[in-house]
């Protein structure tokens, strides 16, 4: 097993959980990040956490200059994570040429450059906005794609056509795309976990911070929907299961036969929870009393969309084993050391 892993983003929310998983299971994860959605303090928090210092390139997926320097300085690497991309989907709508920019010229130069030194194994990190607002539930991975509701979502359909075409035309390309669902709560040991920038866009965060008198109130953005409860449904998977779903992608691909393969999979806990049941959840577990109003919809949102994670159970090996209650909690204890 070659055990070196590029991981682009991997100082960022997920990438740092993942790095975490890779050094646990005797992976040796490298670093590249920009810190453009990062805090350097990270890389302390990872090296308190693993026992060790992980290697790290600061610079930019889109410069290919850099990255083939890394490349070339490191040599054996078995495989690349593909974390690196801005993932505001509001913010996507003011700047959509810098979103198309940088999630899909860094996945083109990453992908021209692992052509050029025959590194073969890819994990794509992609999201469930592919499927819009599905027309059944749970959505499974082969529920066709909705056109996108956001320039972001649509940089994640674009690279998933990228890089399908890209593996048909090569003849030795193995890679798997994850879609992510919504991934909440952070590390046990509250050293590492999601640090939106200014104001968050995000349920969990904007919730934790409301508890903690960041913020005034939490506004729940409509109760009108057709869902139980008025309010809008969502697959909350906790940033540990999602990480761990990452080091068994790449083990996955390590041991899958042949010489090319591409993948979907859904990451998700399989059950669907509405915003009203996350508050009343986060209140349970923490014993904080949240201050929210019920507030107009927000353009955009889809009703409801959770996984099927069949599929991941039986080919990756891998399920969701931590609940919402937990995840919450983690959040909470995270947030409380910020
Ligand atoms: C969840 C629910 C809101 C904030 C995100 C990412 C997307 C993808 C999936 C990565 C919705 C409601 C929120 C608030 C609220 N992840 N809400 N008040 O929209 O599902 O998408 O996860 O690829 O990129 O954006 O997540 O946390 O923004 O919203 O009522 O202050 O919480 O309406 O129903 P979303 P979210």
């Amino acid at each position: 097993m070659v055990k070196k892993i590029i991981v682009t983003g991997g100082a960022g929310y997920i990438g740092s959980h993942t790095v975490v998983q890779l050094v646990e299971s005797g992976y040796e994860p490298i670093i590249i990040d920009n810190f453009s959605n990062a805090e350097h303090r990270v890389m302390d928090r990872l090296e308190t956490i693993t026992g060790r210092r992980t290697k790290l390139y600061e610079g930019d997926c889109t410069d290919e200059d850099f990255m083939r320097r890394v490349i070339e300085k490191e040599g054996d690497i078995g495989g690349v994570i593909h974390f690196a991309a801005y993932k505001a989907v509001g913010e996507s709508v003011q700047k959509p040429l810098a979103y198309y920019k940088n999630n899909v010229d860094s996945l083109l130069v990453l992908l021209e450059l692992m052509k050029q030194y025959n590194i073969n194994n890819f994990v794509f990190s992609s999201s469930c906005t592919v499927y819009g607002q599905p027309d059944q539930l749970p959505v499974t991975e082969d529920t066709p794609k909705k056109p996108a509701e956001s320039p972001y979502g649509n940089t994640k359909q674009i690279c998933e056509e990228i890089i399908e075409d890209f593996v048909a035309s090569v003849d030795d390309f193995k890679a798997v795309s994850l879609r992510y669902f919504n991934p909440i709560g952070a590390h046990p040991s509250s050293l590492i976990g999601e640090l939106p920038l200014g104001v968050p866009s995000n349920l969990v965060p904007f919730v934790t911070q409301t508890a903690a008198g960041l913020r005034e109130k939490l506004t729940v953005f409509g109760e009108d929907y057709n869902t139980p409860d008025g309010t809008c449904i969502r697959d909350y998977i906790h940033v540990v299961d999602l990480a761990k779903a990452h080091v068994k992608a790449v083990d996955f691909i390590q041991n899958s036969g042949g010489t090319t393969l591409n993948e979907l999979f859904n990451l998700g806990t399989g059950k669907g929870n509405s915003v009203l049941e996350v508050i009343k959840t986060f209140e349970k577990v923490t014993g904080e009393k949240l201050n929210f109003e019920i507030g107009p919809r927000r353009s955009g949102d889809v009703e409801q969309v959770y996984a099927s994670v069949d599929k991941s159970n039986k080919i990756l090996g891998w399920t969701a084993e931590l609940d919402l209650g937990q995840a919450l909690k983690d959040a909470w204890n995270w947030q409380k050391t910020l």
